[in-house]
């Protein structure tokens, strides 16, 4: 299977690594040049557009920052026309339900299979390969570009055969996540609030069954007030937050929390650290 990667980020540059480790014939393209170099020296094809990268592929997997990075690419720059007939596209960005099914017509219309792959899981698991791939799509395609998936994943949750079913439990996930961050740090200030000592808590309510897992992994960061090496930029946060509450709305479902959650990220976005860890949220 000839697999072309588009996006080599945070995450889709670790990837697309274990796609090639595994003995895939790879080829990748990434908007500025800068980490396609690496790739280059491991003997990669790095195509100089998209359109190029994809003209014979029988997989591309999508995974850029937003959904109008998705249609830029994909849409607007032609791409999907330049897939062959059948080929497969698979987006792993984190898009909302609505996008996805999008994405699944216009990867039709142009005699195309879609498949949303969004993953579950930061920078680190993505080095380790053992991200959880949360699948919509049908299963049939799903078995076919399996083995391509296994190479960077643990788990694959095939969640439902519509297009949109794993963007769904991605924007969930998330919501969690954001909102768990937020409780947390809550709890810091109402301690610290009651003249409690700052590291005292830092080292004791992660330990507790109370708060998140995740949140243990953050704890270093805030303890130096130094969220610069970004497992997952705050940005990306707030687009998610903002997925959730747009999704929200056409489901006439309120999600008055997530609303809330995405205008704190914001407001973290406004003060310049939208591309520090989204634990930096926990400074304001
Ligand atoms: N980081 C995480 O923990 C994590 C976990 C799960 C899912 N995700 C999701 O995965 C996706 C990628 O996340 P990431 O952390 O890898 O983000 P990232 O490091 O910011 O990388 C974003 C990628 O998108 C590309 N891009 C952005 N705008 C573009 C445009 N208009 N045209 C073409 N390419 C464009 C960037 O290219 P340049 O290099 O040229 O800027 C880069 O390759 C996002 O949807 C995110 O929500 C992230």
């Amino acid at each position: 299977m000839k697999v072309t990667f588009l996006g080599l980020g945070i995450m889709g540059s670790r990837m697309a690594r274990h796609i090639l480790d595994g003995g895939f014939s790879l080829t990748v393209w990434n908007r500025s040049p800068g980490p396609a170099r690496e790739f280059e020296e491991a003997g990669v094809t790095v195509a100089d557009s998209p359109e190029q990268a994809v003209a014979s592929a029988d997989l591309v997997i999508t995974m850029l920052a937003t959904p109008a990075a998705v249609r830029e690419v994909m849409i607007d720059g032609g791409v999907l026309q330049a897939m062959p007939e059948d080929s497969i596209w698979a987006d792993s960005s984190t898009v909302s339900p609505a996008f996805a099914r999008q994405s699944s017509e216009w990867a039709q219309t142009h005699g195309c299979r879609y498949l949303g792959i969004p993953v579950a899981g930061t920078r680190e698991p993505a080095a380790a390969g053992t991200l959880r791939v949360l699948v919509g799509g049908a299963k049939s395609t799903l078995d076919e570009v399996r083995s391509v998936l296994e190479t960077y994943s643990s788990a694959i949750v095939h969640v439902g055969p519509e297009a949109d079913r794993g963007a769904a439990l991605k924007i969930l996930v998330n919501g969690m996540l954001a909102q768990s961050m937020l409780v947390f740090s809550e709890a810091i200030k109402m301690g610290e609030a009651m003249g409690m000592d700052r590291d005292f808590l830092y080292d004791t309510l992660p330990g507790l069954p109370v708060i998140a897992p995740f949140v243990q992994g953050k704890v270093s960061m805030m303890k130096s007030d130094d969220f610069g090496d970004a497992s997952f930029p705050l940005e990306l946060m707030h687009k998610d937050l903002n997925l959730i509450v747009e999704t929200a709305y056409e489901k006439d479902q309120p999600a008055l929390l997530a609303a809330l959650a995405r205008e704190i990220y914001g407001r973290a976005k406004a003060a310049g650290m939208g591309r520090e860890d989204f634990a930096a949220v926990h400074r304001t």
